[in-house]
């Protein structure tokens, strides 16, 4: 189900889409409604022009809709992003768009990958084989604050 391919400037309107249904969908119950309310406020189809052009920055395409990507800063060794649609989730998605940001970081000959989890995701990315290091925040322009798990992986 879907296809994953190199985003494109203008797939920006759908990767907001996604990005702000799964934060909307699938953070609110680790995160007060404020958080989630604050996080998505901050979102604007122009934002991702800039990370399309910089990052490794992958979409999963099916049916001509975008139902999730995935963002690699492959000098910081960060994955900066892995988003499902709430609708397309639970059918493997989220692994491929990891996977292919692995191999995409393998191929660039990065050793180990880390990421800070939203508190979710933290069981998705223990079965890819990240490990969980220590609590970390991340904070909104705002100024409202979002307890993450630091998480990292050795690459084989
Ligand atoms: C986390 C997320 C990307 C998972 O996407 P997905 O397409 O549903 O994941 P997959 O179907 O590929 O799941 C892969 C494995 O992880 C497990 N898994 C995924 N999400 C899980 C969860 N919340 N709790 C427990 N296990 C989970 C699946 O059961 C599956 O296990 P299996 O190998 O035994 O079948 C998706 O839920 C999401 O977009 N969440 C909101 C955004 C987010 O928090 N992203 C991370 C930002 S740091």
């Amino acid at each position: 189900m879907g296809m994953i391919r190199r985003a494109k400037q203008e797939d920006k309107e759908f990767i907001w889409q996604v990005h702000t249904e799964a934060i909307s969908e699938l953070c609110k119950n680790h995160y007060t409604q404020q958080q989630i309310q604050a996080w998505t406020s901050f979102l604007i189809p122009e934002s991702y022009r800039e990370v399309i052009e910089t990052r490794e920055f992958f979409v999963v395409e099916d049916d001509k809709s975008i139902v999730g990507f995935g963002q690699l800063n492959f000098e910081t060794g960060e994955v900066e992003a892995v988003y499902v649609s709430p609708k397309s989730v639970e059918h493997g998605l989220g692994r491929r768009i990891l996977q292919t940001l692995e191999n995409v970081a393998r191929e660039k000959g990065l050793k180990s990958l880390h990421l800070s989890s939203s508190l979710n995701a933290v069981p998705f990315y223990k079965k890819a084989g990240y490990t969980s290091h220590y609590e970390s925040k991340h904070h909104l322009p705002n100024g409202t604050e979002l307890a993450c798990i630091y998480m990292a992986k050795h690459l084989n």
